[in-house]
């Protein structure tokens, strides 16, 4: 079986504020740079979704496709562009992914179709005020016992996502991850205990922690 990563990294970093955050540098290599290295080793072929006018930064190994306006339409094009069987999509904005954690998912992978690196919540959680803007702690009994925080890379058949992201493309579901879109097609995701240095590159604050991680990770 022909297994292929889907690299979504079309977004433009608004949030984090340097422009389109695939191209930003954290230790001297840019996010995708890192994202793809990752990817390489393990599987047939590394295609990625780029925003329309970029092209990859020199010496990343991989075949560029043009992305979308939201991460579901970018990784729609990525799966219509790939012949691959089977799949792993990861996000280029998550550059501190493991060998161990890309085995992991692999193997569940090739076990049951449909998988994503994921870890249980370690915070204690509660609900604001729905009806104060500023943050007024509203409900403290929120059940953590069960709850997981979705990572990537989230990994399927190919034909079960492309079907799930072309039943959502015409009911006009956004899902904002793969795992959760093949669930909501009617399957079975098995959670892979991820890692923390899985976090995605959000805000300034992130990028911080990333630059501070990526000297000890290159090391
Ligand atoms: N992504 C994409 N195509 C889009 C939007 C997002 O391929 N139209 C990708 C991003 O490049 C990133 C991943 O999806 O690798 C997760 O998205 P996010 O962290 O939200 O990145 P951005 O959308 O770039 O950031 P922001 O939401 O702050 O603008
Ligand atoms: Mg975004």
């Amino acid at each position: 079986l022909k297994v292929a990563a889907l690299i979504p990294a079309a977004g433009s970093g608004t949030r984090l504020g340097q422009g389109p955050k695939a191209f930003v540098q954290v230790g001297g290599r840019t996010l995708l740079e890192r994202s793809v290295a990752a990817l390489a080793g393990h599987v047939h072929e590394v295609l990625v979704a780029l925003p329309a006018g970029m092209e990859l930064p020199k010496g990343v190994q991989a075949r560029a496709i043009v992305g979308g306006q939201t991460r579901q339409e970018s990784v729609l094009r990525l799966l219509e562009a790939s012949g691959a069987d089977l799949v792993l999509i990861h996000d280029a904005a998550r550059p501190f992914l493991s060998a161990d954690t890309v085995r992991a998912v692999l193997a569940v992978l090739e076990q049951t179709g449909a998988a994503t690196a994921a870890q249980p919540v370690a915070d204690t959680l509660v609900r604001a005020d729905p009806f104060q803007a500023d943050g007024t702690l509203w409900d403290e009994r929120v059940e953590r016992a069960g709850l997981w925080a979705v990572q990537t890379p989230q990994a399927g058949r190919r034909d079960w996502l492309l079907s799930a992201h072309r039943r959502a493309e015409t009911e006009g579901y956004s899902a904002t991850d793969d795992a959760g879109l093949l669930h909501w097609a009617g399957h079975q995701v098995t959670l892979v205990p991820g890692e923390a240095s899985l976090f995605k590159v959000t805000t300034p604050g992130d990028l911080l922690l990333a630059e501070a991680l990526a000297a000890v990770w290159d090391a």
